[in-house]
């Protein structure tokens, strides 16, 4: 990685959230280059922020990369225009079949304009070999393929994974702690601006599964149901952000057609 010690803090470059209200909180947005989990409970919209910041980056030029292993990308797709969002003003490019990568990325290169690329489960199930010693196959060494290649060919800024726990429950990792550590190393190598889904219960008292994933992040927002006065919303704190002065503060987090919005109190 091109890791270099800056000389003042304006130097950090950050990723704007797109969450009105979230980037104030965050000396302007997430450092590029960093790795945050996005960890929280069944329907707190996790996807969603990850894909609305992938969505207007795309919009703004740049390049991401989402994979989808918790649900097929026809099913995000679907979900996201019910959310608001206007597929007609985004490239987005769908890889149903990883022997094509190529061609897709050439597609990408032509665009020469930000791009969103989404992969799932099923085009990635073509190339996973499983064998008799390691029947789950190889999850892990086709996701990191898929986005060297289109780092390397087309530029890579930002990069999804939905979810590390879905990765976890494919691969039947043997010595996870270890292959976690080799994970965070790949994709701070890598020099993009990751987001790691995890998939957590409410009473939750970690961030993740092995709880080695928080101590390796950069990042971590946590996304809570909360209910209070009888309405139900989603909390969500930033727990922690490597070189930032963070607002710790919870927040709702709220979504209405304008955009994904932090707000002191529900309403
Ligand atoms: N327009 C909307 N405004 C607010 N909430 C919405 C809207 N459309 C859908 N939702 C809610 O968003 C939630 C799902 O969002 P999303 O899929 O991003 O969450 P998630 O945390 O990734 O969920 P999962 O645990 O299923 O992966 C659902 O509970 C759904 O009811
Ligand atoms: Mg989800």
């Amino acid at each position: 990685m091109t890791e270099t010690i800056i000389n003042e803090k304006s130097e950090i470059k950050r990723v704007s959230t797109y969450i009105d209200g979230v980037d104030d909180k965050l000396q302007g947005g997430i450092p590029l280059g960093h790795i945050t989990l996005i960890a929280g409970a069944a329907g707190t919209m996790k996807s969603s922020i990850c894909f609305n910041l992938l969505y207007n980056e795309a919009l703004a030029g740049k390049i991401g990369l989402y994979i989808s292993l918790e649900q097929t990308y026809t099913s995000l797709i679907n979900h996201m225009i019910n959310m608001d969002f206007d597929m007609s003003k985004v490239n987005i490019v769908v890889i149903s079949d990883i022997a094509k990568l190529k061609e897709q990325i050439q597609v990408i290169k032509n665009l020469g304009k930000g791009a969103l690329i989404i992969t799932d489960l099923s085009a990635l199930r073509k190339q996973v070999v499983g064998t008799d010693m390691n029947p789950t196959g190889d999850w892990l060494n086709v996701i990191k393929n898929i986005a060297k290649n289109v780092r390397e060919q087309a530029g890579l800024d930002h990069f999804v994974l939905d979810s590390l726990s879905a990765l976890y429950a494919l691969s039947n990792f043997k010595d996870v702690r270890v292959k976690l550590f080799h994970i965070f190393e790949f994709f701070r190598d890598m020099d993009i601006t990751s987001f790691l889904i995890s998939e957590m219960p409410l009473d939750s008292s970690r961030y993740s599964e092995y709880g080695v994933e928080e101590y390796l992040s950069d990042g971590i927002i946590s996304l809570q149901l909360t209910h209070r006065d009888r309405k139900e919303a989603t909390e969500a704190t930033i727990v922690k952000m490597r070189a930032t002065n963070c607002n710790r503060d919870v927040f709702i987090l709220k979504k209405d057609p304008q955009g994904f919005h932090a707000l002191s109190k529900i309403i």
